[in-house]
């Protein structure tokens, strides 16, 4: 794996978003893999600057993100669909028919088969974006006995929900989530992950230094051919 460590979560969005710009100027109907949370943000900002400057454009882009909370509406303030386009989708040309998204109030099974299916038809994810969780985890992908492999049901842990209450004051906090299972996320030909603070040293040091383990899912990125991994020097702190 490719490892990167740039002094601020600017630098590093700078650096990602030039690498996303690159890749929709060499194929401008490319498929992008795309992450909700803090870390990505910069990322977003970057692109957004980018398209208000006109040095690109998402117009044929397709995108696919990792998650969404189940038992939500899909336009809920919370939901990462809504996350998403107040982060990106409504601050560029992106074209609402090629965004895909896990339904969350679906059937699990048959929406696992579903977005496989719209994944391998788009011609499959060139470049997947991904943060990682304190514990290791990727998209709701939790230390688990086995590595997942499609898409599916996950209840969310209780750090999880309780790092997350805050923000739910009108319905209660969800308890599962849809997920892109570890083994469609590594069928992207591309991934680029993105840590940054403190929080994430130790998830950053088995991932990279760990063995290949369910326990930590992150560390399937070892077994990809194409992994560019970007961290602030707190990420980074506990590598050897
Ligand atoms: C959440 C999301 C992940 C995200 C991770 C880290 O659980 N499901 O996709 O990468 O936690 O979030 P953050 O970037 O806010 O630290």
């Amino acid at each position: 794996m490719n490892v990167q460590i740039l002094d601020s979560k600017t630098a590093i969005g700078s650096a990602v978003c030039g690498l996303i710009c690159d890749k929709i100027r060499e194929k401008p109907d490319c498929v992008l893999g795309l992450a909700t949370g803090a870390t990505p943000v910069p990322t977003y900002d970057a692109l957004a600057a980018a398209y208000a400057q006109g040095t690109v454009s998402f117009r044929n882009v397709r995108t696919f993100n990792l998650d969404e909370y189940c038992d939500l509406p899909k336009t809920h303030k919370n939901s990462f669909y809504t996350f998403m386009q107040a982060q990106l989708f409504s601050r560029v040309d992106m074209n609402p028919a090629n965004i895909g998204f896990l339904d969350g109030n679906a059937d699990p099974a048959a929406e696992s088969a579903r977005y496989t299916a719209a994944i391998e038809e788009a011609g499959g994810i060139d470049l997947q974006l991904l943060g990682i969780g304190r514990n290791g985890h990727i998209a709701f992908n939790e230390p688990a006995d086995a590595f997942s492999q499609e898409s599916f049901r996950v209840a969310l842990t209780e750090s999880t929900r309780i790092a997350n209450a805050g923000y739910f004051d009108d319905v209660p906090m969800p308890r599962y989530a849809i997920t892109m299972g570890v083994g469609l996320i590594l069928r992207a030909r591309q991934l680029i992950m993105i840590a940054t603070g403190e929080s994430k040293a130790a998830a950053v040091k088995a991932m990279l230094e760990g063995p290949v383990t369910p326990q930590c899912p992150a560390s399937a990125l070892q077994t990809h051919p194409d992994v560019l991994v970007f961290l602030d020097p707190a990420a980074a702190s506990l590598l050897s």
